[in-house]
C-alpha cells in the first residue's frame, strides 16, 4: 500500500497515531488485568491454549481450564499425544470440542513438520489447523512481537467507533477496511501489548453494551462518542436464523438398575462425549407416552438391536430442557424406561448412575441430569 492511500484511509495525523498509542498503552501499564498467561508471553503454547479458549468463553472463566490444561498436557509434544479421552475430560464444560481435537491435530503437526516448536511466522502459524487470522495474530503478536493484528469482534466494535464507521460490519470488505485502519495503528514496539490492550478496553470499558463509559480513557481519539453515534455502532445486521429441532432424551434402565450411555459418532453434534439416547421426535402428533414409545422402538430397532423388552414407560415430570447451538436449538423431553438388559453395540454401555463420572460428558448431558441424580 502506497503512503498516500494509507493517509486516506484516515484522517488521523502520525502525530495523533502515535499519541494514541501512548495514552493507551499507559493505560495498560496501569490497569492491565493481571492473567496467568500474561506471565508466561513467550511461551507461545501457552498464548495458543489460552487464545482458543478465549474464543468462546471470558477470562474468568477460562482461567481454571487454562491451568488444568498446561499443567496436565505442559508441551506441545505432551497435547499431541494426549489420549482423546483426557482431552475431553480437559475441555468438559468449554463447549465447541472440535476447537481442541483441532489443535491436537496442529500439535502433531508441529511435532512432525517443525521438530515440537511453535513457528514463528504469521504465514506458518495461519497453516495450522485451527488457527485462522485471529489466533495467528494473537500468537505472533504476543508471543514473538510482530505487528499482526488480533482483529476480533472487540476489537472490530473499537475501531469502528474510533472512527465512526458505519460500515457492514459482517462484509468481508468492511473487515479488510477495519485491519488495514489497525495496522496504521498498532504500535510496532509492542504488537502484543497493543492488542491485549485493547482487548481489555474492549472487555472493560468499550462494552458492547456502554457505548459511552466515564470515565473513557480514549474519549478524545472517540469520534463515535463525540458525534454521539456509538450506540450505534457497529452495525451488525441480524444473525441467521437458527432452527429449532424437539427432541426427546431417554433415560433407559435395565432391572440391575444401569443405564444406557451412547457415544455420539464422528459427524453427529457432541461427537465423542456420552449422551443418554437423544432423538428427533418424528411425529408432529401429541408427544405422549405411546407415541414417543413407538418412536424409541424403531430407533432401538435401527440400531440392530434385538430382544428388548419394554417393562415399563413415561414422560418424566420435568421441565423441558432447551440447548443452543450455533446453528439450531434443541428442546429437550425427558422419558423414562426400563427394559431387560439387552445386548448393545460398540459407541453404547450399560452403566451406574454414580460411574457416569469416569465418561466425558457434555454441559447439555449434564442439564439432562438435572433433577435426576441423587
Ligand atoms: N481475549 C482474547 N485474548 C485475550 C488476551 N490475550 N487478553 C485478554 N483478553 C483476551
Amino acid at each position: 500500500m502506497t503512503v498516500k492511500k494509507e493517509e486516506k484511509l484516515i484522517d488521523w495525523s502520525e502525530d495523533k497515531i502515535l499519541a494514541f498509542r501512548e495514552t493507551l498503552l499507559d493505560w495498560y501499564d496501569r490497569e492491565k488485568r493481571d492473567i496467568p498467561w500474561r506471565h508466561h508471553a513467550d511461551n507461545p503454547y501457552y498464548i495458543w491454549v489460552s487464545e482458543i479458549m478465549l474464543q468462546q468463553t471470558q477470562v474468568a472463566t477460562v482461567i481454571p481450564y487454562f491451568e488444568r490444561f498446561i499443567s496436565t498436557l505442559p508441551t506441545i509434544q505432551a497435547l499431541a499425544e494426549a489420549e482423546e479421552e483426557v482431552l475431553m475430560h480437559l475441555w468438559q464444560g468449554l463447549g465447541y470440542y472440535s476447537r481442541v481435537r483441532n489443535m491436537q491435530t496442529a500439535a502433531q503437526q508441529i511435532m512432525d513438520e517443525y521438530h515440537g516448536e511453535m513457528p514463528r511466522t504469521y504465514e506458518e502459524l495461519l497453516q495450522l489447523k485451527g488457527i485462522g487470522p485471529y489466533t495467528a495474530a494473537a500468537i505472533a503478536s504476543i508471543a514473538y512481537g510482530i505487528p499482526e493484528p488480533a482483529l476480533d469482534g472487540n476489537l472490530i466494535r473499537i475501531v469502528t467507533r474510533l472512527f465512526n464507521l458505519h460500515d457492514d460490519i459482517t462484509k468481508a470488505k468492511s473487515k479488510r477496511l477495519f485491519r488495514d485502519i489497525y495496522k496504521l495503528l498498532i504500535d510496532p514496539e509492542r504488537p502484543g501489548d497493543f492488542n491485549q490492550a485493547l482487548m481489555d478496553m474492549g472487555a472493560t470499558i468499550m462494552t458492547a453494551s456502554n457505548p459511552y463509559p466515564e470515565p473513557h480513557p480514549l474519549k478524545v481519539f472517540d469520534a463515535s462518542y463525540q458525534a454521539k453515534t456509538a450506540h450505534l455502532l457497529p452495525n451488525k445486521p441480524k444473525k441467521v436464523k437458527q432452527t429449532q429441532h424437539l427432541m426427546n432424551a431417554y433415560l433407559v434402565y435395565n432391572h440391575e438398575g444401569a443405564i444406557l450411555m451412547r457415544k455420539h459418532e464422528k459427524g453427529e453434534l457432541l461427537q465423542d462425549l456420552w449422551h443418554f439416547p437423544i432423538i428427533e421426535q418424528q411425529s408432529l402428533q401429541e408427544n405422549n407416552d405411546l407415541n414417543h414409545l413407538h418412536e424409541f422402538r424403531e430407533w432401538i430397532n435401527k440400531q440392530g438391536i434385538e430382544d428388548v423388552d419394554i417393562l415399563r414407560a413415561r414422560k418424566m415430570d420435568l421441565p423441558s430442557i432447551k440447548h443452543v447451538f450455533s446453528h439450531r436449538i434443541w428442546e429437550l423431553d425427558r422419558f423414562l424406561i426400563v427394559t431387560n438388559e439387552f445386548e448393545l453395540p460398540q459407541g453404547m454401555v450399560w452403566i451406574q448412575l454414580e460411574d457416569l463420572v469416569d465418561y466425558p460428558i457434555s454441559t447439555l448431558q449434564k442439564k439432562l441430569l438435572k433433577d435426576i441424580k441423587g
